[in-house]
């Protein structure tokens, strides 16, 4: 049995894509609503989160444990050997995604502060320009109820507030690198649009993807 876990809403996104594809295979899906939101805490935190986590899905019989969130992802490195060896962190396939549509070589990131502050993303990207941008409100706003279907032209102009820097400075190609962002795609899109060209990439798409891939 495979686990998954997320604060908040972002593993929904996760668990929502793969269920779309048909898939009905057995989940444990934790939903970390007591620690949420991981993006302002510290790294000693969300490791400690990370770890306790993992031991918890395994404890209920999970065998391979998806990291379904990319700010827990960002201390993959750092798990003791056991709970790294048996958890699959999302960033590094959400990264190869923007590599492979960028036409430009120039990439943004929206993601939560800590995310940002590790430079998880751009770390992956070496030999292209990456813009990252902190985002955490963004997370408060979607567990606080914010969705495509109920985004008002307020909530539309102030993500555009919350974005632009990001969407002004050159690039093709967006990450979405919190699996919480996946519940405004379309909004952000939207927005995106007026700025040019921009592909998305959804970090709980590739999250599903990644699930299904270590079920085979
Ligand atoms: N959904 C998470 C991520 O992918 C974390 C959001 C949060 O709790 O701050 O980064």
């Amino acid at each position: 049995m495979l686990g998954l876990f997320d604060s908040g809403m972002g593993g929904i996104n996760t668990v929502r894509y793969l269920k779309r594809t048909g898939d009905d295979s057995d989940l444990i899906y934790l939903i970390d609503r007591q620690n949420a939101p991981y993006g302002i805490k510290t790294e000693e935190e969300i490791l400690e989160i990370t770890k306790n986590n993992i031991k918890a899905l395994t404890a209920m019989g999970a065998e391979r444990v998806l990291i379904a969130c990319c700010t827990a992802s960002t201390v993959h490195g750092r798990l003791p050997d056991k709970e790294r060896g048996l958890s699959v962190p999302i960033v590094g396939e959400v990264a190869k995604r923007a590599k492979k549509l960028t036409r430009t070589g120039r990439v943004g990131v929206i993601a939560t502060d800590h995310t940002v502050r590790t430079h998880a993303f751009a770390r992956e990207m070496p030999s292209l320009s990456v813009t990252e941008l902190g985002v955490s409100e963004l997370v408060g706003m979607i567990d606080g109820g914010l969705c495509d279907l109920t985004a008002r032209d307020t909530d539309r102009e102030r993500i555009e507030n919350i974005i632009r820097p990001v969407l002004t400075s050159g690039i093709d190609t967006l990450i979405l690198g919190c699996t919480h962002f996946p519940a405004i795609i379309r909004t952000v899109s939207e927005i995106a649009k007026k700025y040019g060209d921009i592909s998305l990439v959804d970090s709980a798409k590739v999250g599903a993807e990644i699930l299904r891939g270590l079920k085979t």
